[in-house]
């Protein structure tokens, strides 16, 4: 490997002076994302539904990456809960710049087997979520003409695609894409860019143990899906993360980013089953379809 992946990839400062809020930030991919945002400077809030992991996080956050970081219990299904959480950051804070929407529900089921509810629960986290967080932050940029703000939104490569056995997630990420490029352009006059990042595998106990549960993971085996079988460090999305939201990526607006070693792409291209033709086979076909000239 050329370059440590665990290592940052911006400049010191390159987020001083920033207030981000990251939903679902106390866990996982929102909490990596955090911890480099807090090394690059800038001043955090998190939000979740429970309040111990949110604790716990700012206290190991704060002390392994400086800053600050304001935990708040907020579930952000609840429109009057996500006021609560931006008002608690602007008297914490005195102001917000950056909203990333990473709060997600999610787990594997033949649809069929799901009841409306299970369908609600995944669809009102991420879709009624990021619109609910979405909408309270951009009233109040627009309505107090602050400028140079930006709102970043996980997503999926299936967002695009479509998947089976994950169809309320698809649903509600397309969703929140369909949010992403139609704001990028309505609240361009405000300055407000949106963007999203639609990452592939990245190993977390939140999603491993919904999309791959028990030893599914060790049976299906996630790097074989990847065409340069790994799954991701999640500093490698992290340093996407962090470029997206900082003042280098003004000109990044209505971008949704895949980062996923080619996951997606594997799964699509039509011949892509070649893969396991062996050197030998693929000396036949050269002479079988050199030969099919005749
Ligand atoms: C079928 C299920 C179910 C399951 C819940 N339900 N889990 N149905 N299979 N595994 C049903 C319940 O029976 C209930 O139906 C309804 O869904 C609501 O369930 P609750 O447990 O009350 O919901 P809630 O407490 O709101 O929890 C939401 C949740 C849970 C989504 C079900 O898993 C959660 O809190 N997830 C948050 C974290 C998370 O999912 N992280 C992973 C993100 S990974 P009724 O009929 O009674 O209403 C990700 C990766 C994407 O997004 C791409 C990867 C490549
Ligand atoms: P995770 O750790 O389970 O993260 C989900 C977070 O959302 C948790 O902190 C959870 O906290 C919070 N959350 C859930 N419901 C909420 C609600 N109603 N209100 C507020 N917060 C809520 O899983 P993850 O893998 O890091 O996922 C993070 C993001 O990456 C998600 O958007 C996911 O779709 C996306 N993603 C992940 C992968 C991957 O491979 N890991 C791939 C593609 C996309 P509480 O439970 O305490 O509320």
């Amino acid at each position: 490997m050329s370059v440590d992946l665990s290592q940052g990839m911006l400049k010191d400062g390159a987020l001083k002076g920033k207030v981000i809020a990251i939903t679902g930030g106390g866990t996982g991919l929102g909490r990596s994302m955090g911890e480099y945002f807090l090394k690059l400077g800038a001043n955090l809030a998190i939000c979740g539904r429970r309040e111990e992991k949110l604790q716990a996080a700012k206290e190991e956050m704060e002390a392994s990456c400086g800053g600050e970081v304001l935990p708040f219990v907020c579930d952000v299904r609840d429109y009057v809960n996500v006021e609560a959480f931006l008002a608690a950051i602007l008297a914490n804070f005195g102001k917000v710049d950056v909203l990333l929407n990473n709060a997600a529900g999610n787990f594997i089921s033949p649809s069929e087997r799901l009841s409306p509810g299970a369908f609600d629960a995944v669809i009102d986290i991420v879709l009624k979520g990021s619109k609910n967080c979405t909408l309270a932050f951009g009233k109040h940029w627009i309505e107090n003409k602050q400028t140079n703000k930006t709102v970043l939104s996980v997503v999926t490569t299936y967002a695009e695609t479509g998947s089976s056995f994950v169809v309320p997630s698809a649903m509600a990420k397309a969703g929140v894409s369909a949010m992403t490029k139609s704001l990028a352009v309505e609240w361009a006059k405000y300055g407000i860019r949106f963007n999203a990042v639609a990452p592939g595998p990245f190993p977390t106990k939140g999603a491993w143990s919904r999309l791959l549960p028990g030893d599914m993971g060790k049976k299906l085996n996630a790097e074989k899906e990847v065409p340069i079988r790994r799954v991701g460090h999640h500093q490698e999305l992290a340093n996407l993360a962090a470029f997206l939201v900082s003042d280098f990526a003004q000109y990044m607006n209505g971008e949704i980013v895949i980062i996923d070693g080619g996951e997606w792409l594997q799964g699509a291209g039509q011949m892509n089953f070649l893969d396991v033709v062996s050197p030998e086979m693929w000396d036949w076909v050269g002479k079988a379809t050199r030969g099919s000239k005749e």
